[in-house]
């Protein structure tokens, strides 16, 4: 199993190229399931969570082609099967995304129940629900999700909570569904505009995709397209943390500012500086970095995806800053690492109160999740000494070689095989 191996340190300068979301990539990829009409994308990120999205569409039947320069093209001519197996979704719960394209359709889906995660028990009765709604019929047996519906019927749909892959499942089921489909209270996150804007481009017919109401009017069919990803703002973030902790003046690349707004602020607020470009930002590291409070919220608040990492951050700011996760119950397991570390965190349900400026210092330290293993890497970045990250898989599930991308700033960073 790889390790990442840091010393700290060194401050960073140069350009870093942004690779696209992996969060839009993997709903744009259960999309090409909606047609028998080929599907090419672009800008798609070559990380693991992609590759396994392309396993699970095999394994429903569909031709999956990766091609260089992070273009994926999809043909699910005919489905062969109507299963999202236990094996796959185990490993990546993104996969319940084939749930609605499937049903849609085909009449029918059977895709294993995602459990609990490292992050919180982060159920999908709110999916099931709208499903329900919409005329299928579902049950839970085995540890499977067997829906079926001879055709989905459009319906109003009100979320209780704010849903990304909820949202996201609807839109798509929604576009082959008979009449028009609402959302209300919908998730505004830039990876469901992207989305709409693929299924626009395979002929669906969406308004308010962005906003919290979407409306859907259901076509008999939709046919094949070609969609340029946007890139990813959490990568984007990741990299202006990285400058801010390590030290030092970065340009990074191919970004959308615009879908970064409350972390751009956040980040001034603490005194980075970051100038703006239409899709580049340049950023310099402040001498001295100050506390600032921040609570995580839906798009387009401040992003829950970036909170462990501004936790590392904040473990260098001159003060305390109190950090509130709203999103998920149990995001707080970079906490103990980063204690370990040196990190002055006092931790009290959703609430973390970060005191610095602390010294930290490397350590042998494990990633338990995607974000929080971003977080060790940042607090490696600033440390003292080696730090030697395990479990690197997380990191390898949603950052495209961040280690090279690291050592390209002049990071002094090394993958153990
Ligand atoms: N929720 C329910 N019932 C549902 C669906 C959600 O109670 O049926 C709750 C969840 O438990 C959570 C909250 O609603 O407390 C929000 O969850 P959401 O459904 O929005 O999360 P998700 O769609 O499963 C996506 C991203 C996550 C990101 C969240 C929040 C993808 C593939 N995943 O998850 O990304 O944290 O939205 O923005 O888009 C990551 O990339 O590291 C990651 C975890």
């Amino acid at each position: 199993m790889d390790k990442i191996r840091i010393v700290g340190g060194r401050p960073l300068e140069g350009t870093v190229r942004i690779s696209g979301a992996k969060n839009a990539s993997l709903p744009d990829l259960c999309a090409a399931l909606l047609s028998a009409d080929p599907v090419r994308l672009r800008n798609v990120p070559e990380v693991r969570d992609i590759r396994t999205m392309g396993r699970v569409l095999t394994a429903l039947g569909a031709e999956v082609e990766f091609r260089v320069g992070g273009e994926v093209q999809v043909h699910a001519g005919r489905l062969t099967s109507v299963e999202a197996p236990y094996d796959l979704v185990k490993t990546m719960r993104a996969s319940v995304l084939a749930l609605g394209p499937l049903l849609a359709r085909e009449g029918r889906a059977r895709v294993s129940m995602p459990g609990g995660c490292a992050i919180g028990a982060r159920p999908i009765d709110l999916h099931l629900q709208a499903f329900e709604k919409m005329g299928a019929t579902i049950g839970v047996e085995h540890g499977y999700v067997e829906a079926r519906a001879e055709r989905l019927r459009g319906a109003q749909i009100h979320f209780d909570t704010v849903t990304v892959t909820g949202t996201e499942n609807v839109l798509m089921a929604a576009c082959l569904a008979e009449g028009e489909t609402v959302i209300h209270n919908a998730a505004c996150e830039p990876e469901i505009s992207d989305l709409a804007e693929l299924l626009q481009a395979m002929g669906a017919r969406i308004r308010g995709a962005g906003t919290p109401t979407v409306q859907i009017e259901g076509v008999a069919a939709l046919h094949g397209a070609e969609h340029t990803v946007i890139p990813d703002r959490i990568e984007t973030g990741t990299f202006v943390a990285a400058c801010a902790l390590a030290g030092g003046e970065i340009e990074v690349r191919q970004c959308r500012p615009d879908h970064l707004r409350a972390v751009i602020d956040k980040f001034r607020e603490t005194g980075v500086r970051i100038e703006e470009g239409p899709d580049n930002l340049r950023v310099r590291a402040p001498r001295t970095l100050r506390p600032a409070h921040v609570t995580t919220l839906p798009y387009p608040g401040f992003p829950t995806d970036m909170q462990a990492q501004y936790m590392a951050l904040m473990s260098q700011a001159s003060g305390s800053a109190t950090i509130t996760e709203t999103i998920f119950e149990n995001r707080f397991m970079h906490v103990g690492e980063l204690q370990r570390m040196g990190a002055n965190v006092r931790e009290n349900g959703r609430v973390a109160v970060v005191t610095g400026p602390t010294t930290l210092s490397g350590a042998p330290v494990m990633a338990t999740d995607l974000r929080a293993s971003a977080c060790l890497v940042l607090a490696g970045l600033a440390a003292q000494g080696e730090t030697v990250i395990d479990r690197v898989y997380h990191l390898d599930r949603g950052y495209y070689r961040i280690d090279e991308k690291l050592r390209g700033l002049g990071a002094d960073i090394e993958r153990l095989s």
